[in-house]
């Protein structure tokens, strides 16, 4: 599979101008002379990655969120995708999974299963359209083919927007000049206008706020989720939305869903919460790395959702009590 190491510089340059703002923070001055970037990575001394106090694997996962976080909001002529589908591959032990599964736009699908039963690997092979060479074996189609590689590939025109399980800011801006580079990007007359609704957005979905003012990397890991969350859902093009568990994060998670559930999306979501798995309209039930089970929920279990949220909100009331200082001692 092309990696982003195996890009010759200068082409990376010109399809990413910013990846040389984000070197320069590091003290690396990207001069091309024909290397990739894995190339040119690699023939730094030892020493230079002990100065900048960083190895290269924190380096590169650095570069990743860098560019993920670019991306969110870099897609404004991404190609129209009316489904995809997932081909299965197989589970941790070799079983094939017999799954031919197709999802459209405007479907919402959960994905539930244990700890380290491969919901987040599901979801990374949809984000890099897996063809046969991921660790599952799963094939993702585009709108019935094969995706074209260089669509793949593209760092510019990502068909994926990714809320990622650990999503750390590794810019050096604050939140209001953050959004609005995403903003600008996009092309977005009233750029303006809409950095200050996506602050507002997510200082309604994270607890204790912050301002346009702040630096992004000040922000705590559930603020920083409701962020990216509200800055998806508002400048985001990108036809499918993947969701690794945003109830993690402390945020309000329906508000959350329902800022990012837009009609005309394709949405997976990765959650261990029985209220946001029920709000899909399917679930996929993962065993030991493989879609073991499709549901479609039930008339039945959509009433008892409601029974659920019930109770949720009880639970939330207690949250917000405890968070304030209160004591529980009413029997
Ligand atoms: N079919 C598979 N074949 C081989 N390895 C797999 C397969 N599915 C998942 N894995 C591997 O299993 C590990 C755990 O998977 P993953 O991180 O997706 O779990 P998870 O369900 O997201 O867990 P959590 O709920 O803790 O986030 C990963 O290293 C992943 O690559
Ligand atoms: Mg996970």
């Amino acid at each position: 599979m092309m990696t982003i190491l195996e890009k010759q510089i200068e082409v990376l340059k010109s399809e990413v101008p910013q990846v040389t703002d984000f070197f320069s923070d590091y003290g690396i001055i990207l001069d091309d002379g024909g290397f990739t970037l894995g190339e040119y990575l690699e023939q730094l001394p030892e020493d230079f990655y002990e100065d900048i106090g960083i190895d290269q694997v924190t380096l590169l996962e650095n570069l990743d969120g860098f560019l993920n976080q670019l991306n969110l909001l870099q897609n404004t002529e991404a190609p129209k995708v009316s489904e995809i589908t997932i081909i299965g591959g197989h589970d941790k032990t070799g079983n094939p999974e017999h799954v031919e599964l197709k999802l459209i736009r405007g479907s919402v699908t959960s994905i539930v299963g244990p700890t380290g039963s491969g919901k987040s690997r599901l979801l990374a092979d949809i984000e890099w359209m897996a063809q046969n060479d991921t660790p599952t074996g799963r094939i993702i189609r585009v709108n019935g083919k094969k995706p074209d590689p260089e669509l793949r590939f593209s760092l510019e025109y990502k068909l994926v927007a990714q809320l990622s399980q650990n999503m750390n800011f590794v810019m050096d801006t604050k939140v209001a000049e953050f959004i609005a580079m995403h903003a600008e990007s996009r092309m977005i007359e009233n750029a303006e206008a809409i950095v200050v609704d996506i602050i507002a957005q997510a200082n309604l979905l994270a607890g204790e706020s912050f301002t346009g003012q702040t630096p992004v990397t000040a922000l705590s890991g559930g603020q920083s989720r409701a962020l990216m969350i509200a800055d998806t859902a508002f400048l985001s093009t990108s036809p499918v939305v993947l969701i690794d568990e945003i109830e993690n994060a402390g945020i309000d998670r329906k508000k959350a869903l329902s800022l990012l559930v837009k009609k005309e999306k394709i949405v997976l979501m990765a959650t261990h919460d029985p209220i946001l798995a029920l709000m899909a309209e399917q679930r996929l039930i993962i065993k030991n790395g493989g879609i073991h089970k499709i549901i479609t929920t039930t008339a039945k279990e959509k009433e008892n959702l409601a029974r659920l949220e019930e109770l949720d909100n009880k639970l939330m009331s207690l949250r917000t009590r405890l968070r304030s200082g209160e004591l529980i001692e009413e029997s």
